[in-house]
């Protein structure tokens, strides 16, 4: 399905992977080592596709969009490796995280480095605009997990919080990916708006449906670990729900996992979450996000990267990895 939808910008798609790769370079020899662990392991870049099919729905691809996508995905890759450390998490992209494999402090002292060389990148492209709204947007990034991290193993979480915290750490930077493309073809900022509430819906619904996916997902397809956000003690929305809806008993062996922090009872607990409902209402609301990520298009005109954008939200919904 990612290929359909890649295939009306593949030739830049293609320059974006080059020039990740290319940008990589560091006369530190760990740099690269930790660098092209956590690059040629894959993943979906869907973040710069999402760049560049905005591009190319306002209008075309030229190369200020290649260098915009690789930015993006820098970005986002800093964010997993600093992420993993984070959540003590040990598998990524079907293998050992770059923790597990090099330890905790290469892998935050690399995804500086990376973080770093986005910011090079786009200092090179000289737009104060676009380098305004990517500061802001790592800004908001860096304060959403930090405000995840202060929320760990607490059942009093609100769904409204919850969606405050995904909101900046994931669904900020699929909203910049699309803000960005429309600031380099120098779209008004209501049209920027327009493309970066598509964005930012995708990217709710995209988190919401990973939330799902760590309990319902399997690692040989997602690449990682079943329960780990609930060895964290992540007040996601499955347990929120779960907690808030569930009969006394479902609830009880929610809020008793989460604030233990601990997934030995992790069996227990997708029980519980299944019963409750709390995987579907989870998707319904992915699938409402996706439905504002979709009206948020209205404007666009008719074409193949406009239907490649409304490929995107539904893969966003019926992902499995
Ligand atoms: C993982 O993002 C982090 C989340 C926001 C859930 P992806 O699922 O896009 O990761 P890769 O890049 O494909 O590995
Ligand atoms: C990812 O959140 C958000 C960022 C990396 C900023 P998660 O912690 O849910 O992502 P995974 O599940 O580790 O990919
Ligand atoms: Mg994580
Ligand atoms: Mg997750």
């Amino acid at each position: 399905m990612i290929t359909s939808i890649r295939a009306c910008v593949a030739d830049e798609f293609q320059q974006v992977n080059e020039l990740i790769i290319q940008q990589l370079k560091s006369d530190v020899a760990m740099v690269e080592n930790v660098g092209h662990y956590i690059v040629d392991a894959g993943g979906k870049r869907l973040r710069p596709l999402l760049a560049l099919l905005a591009a190319s729905a306002q209008g075309g691809v030229d190369l200020s969009d290649v260098k915009f996508a690789a930015v993006v995905e820098f970005i986002h890759t800093a964010t997993l490796l600093h992420d993993d450390v984070v959540d003590l998490s040990s598998l990524r992209r079907g293998r050992a995280t770059a923790n597990a494999e090099f330890g905790n402090a290469p892998s935050v002292l690399v995804g500086d480095f990376i973080y770093t060389r986005a910011f090079q990148l786009m200092v090179n492209l000289g737009d104060l605009s676009l380098l305004q709204s990517m500061a802001d947007t790592t800004n908001t990034i860096a304060a959403g997990e930090v405000l995840q991290l202060m929320r760990a193993g607490d059942p009093s979480v609100t769904e409204t919080q919850y969606l405050d915290v995904i909101d900046r750490k994931t669904a900020a930077l699929f909203a910049a990916a699309c803000r960005g493309s429309a600031i380099l073809k120098g779209r008004d900022p209501s049209q920027q708006d327009q493309m970066a509430a598509y964005g930012r819906h995708l990217g709710i619904a995209f988190q919401m449906i990973d939330d799902v996916l760590d309990y319902t997902g399997d690692p040989q397809v997602t690449g990682k670990q079943v329960g780990d956000d609930l060895n964290e003690g992540k007040p996601t929305l499955p347990l929120i729900h779960t907690m808030a809806s569930g009969s006394a008993d479902d609830a009880a062996i929610v809020r008793d996992a989460l604030s233990q922090k601990n997934s030995e009872n992790l069996t227990g607990v997708i029980a519980a979450v299944h019963r409750s409902g709390g995987i579907d209402y989870t998707r319904e609301q992915a699938v409402l996000h996706q439905q504002s990520a979709l009206a948020a298009l209205d404007g666009l005109a008719q074409s193949a990267a406009l239907e490649a954008l409304h490929g995107l939200a539904d893969m966003a919904i019926n992902r499995e990895r």
